[in-house]
């Protein structure tokens, strides 16, 4: 039996979080959750403070966390409690993999992308001010070296360990030479302790653009925090959207896996949300714990279910609810020859 923190949040994310835990619960294995339901605007209004010690303390005790996304005030408020808890938890890297399945039409075919995106640093490191008098706002971007190169190190052994082709640094140290060029420099003196792995580097905005008309040239992409916030959810609409894509934010001790997408306002409640990409981060979970097997069904399972094409929620073209989305991914979970 393992203990879990469950994180819900808000939004979709009570819908899809009881998706996940339904199918983690149809693979056997037993996991018990340590189930926190106030978190952001309700813990607000319930704590006064938008992220509890207490889930903190959870995360930090069990090691592992299944997370629902929870909503940030935009331009006003409190500090989104997502880039918080990352920092606190010192989850330095946060992984992401947008891999097309069969059965989405998209305008490509064949991408199989995964994202390597700084955590803690970098424009996200919280630091911002506004002057009054001046009328002038500041937000710092602060990247260290120690920061750098262990996202770096991670994503170059991780190349090596999942016999990956290519990793791809993206930068912008044309303009913010010392920021994103101390990030490029680091991934450069990196790159010469791994002569085996390919490696190139492009700047951000030429990436984008290069992700959109010819996204199979990509591999492995590692980057700074708010690039890879951005080409992340790119990347995700490359291989049919955020419904679809999972996440997992790691650090030495602790890892809480999370779907790359928000709460997404404008469908919640309505049983309309994709549950797929926390069922897929569900599976990273499994994996991470050493459950292969049951992981591996979960990944089985979703990819019949979209070869099929019967049973689809609105984001990836049907008409199907989030419960009739979990129960048929369950269903198949029987089935799996895993
Ligand atoms: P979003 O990812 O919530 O939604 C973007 C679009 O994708 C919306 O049209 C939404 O309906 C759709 N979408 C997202 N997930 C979906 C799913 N599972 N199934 C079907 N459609 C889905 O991004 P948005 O609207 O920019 O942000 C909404 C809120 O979420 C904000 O408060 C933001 O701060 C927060 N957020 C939280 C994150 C987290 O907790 N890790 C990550 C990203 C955003
Ligand atoms: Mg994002």
């Amino acid at each position: 039996m393992y203990e879990v923190t469950l994180v819900p949040g808000d939004g979709i994310g009570p819908e899809v979080t009881d998706s996940a835990c339904k199918v983690i619960a149809a693979t056997g294995v037993k996991i018990q959750w340590d189930r926190f339901d106030f978190v952001g605007y309700s813990a607000i209004e319930k704590f006064g403070h938008p992220l509890p010690d207490e889930i903190l303390d959870s995360i930090r005790s069990n090691r592992l966390s299944l997370k629902g996304p929870v909503t940030t005030p935009v331009a006003e408020g409190f500090r989104s409690v997502n880039v918080t808890l990352r920092q606190k938890l010192d989850l330095y890297v946060n992984l992401r993999i947008c891999k097309q399945l069969q059965g989405i039409r998209t305008p490509f075919s064949d991408v199989d992308l995964v994202i390597f995106r700084e955590n803690t640093e970098g424009l996200y490191s919280g630091i911002e001010s506004y002057d009054e008098r001046l009328e002038i706002a500041e937000s710092i971007a602060r990247i260290s070296r120690k920061g750098s190169q262990r996202v770096l190190r991670y994503a170059f052994e991780w190349v090596v360990a999942n016999q990956r082709r290519l990793l791809t640094v993206v930068h912008k140290a044309n303009v913010l030479k010392l920021s994103t060029g101390l990030f490029l420099r680091e991934a450069l003196s990196i790159a010469d302790e791994f002569p085996n792995i390919m490696f190139n580097q492009f700047i951000v905005d030429n990436m984008a653009m290069q992700l959109v008309l010819r996204p199979q040239a990509f591999d492995c992409i590692v980057t700074t925090n708010l690039f890879g916030d951005i080409l992340s959810d790119l990347c995700a609409g490359l291989v049919g959207g955020l419904g679809i894509v999972p996440g997992a934010n790691i650090g030495d001790e602790v890892a809480v896996f999370e779907a790359v997408h928000g709460s997404a306002p404008d469908i919640a409640g309505s049983g309309k949300a994709n549950p797929t990409a926390l069922i897929r981060s569900a599976s990273l979970l499994l994996h991470h714990i050493g459950e292969i097997k049951a992981a591996q069904k979960i990944e089985w399972a979703v990819c019949r279910l979209y070869e099929e094409g019967q049973c689809l929620t609105a984001d990836v073209g049907g008409t199907a609810s989030t419960d009739g989305v979990t129960n048929e991914i369950i269903q198949l979970i029987h089935q799996s020859p895993i």
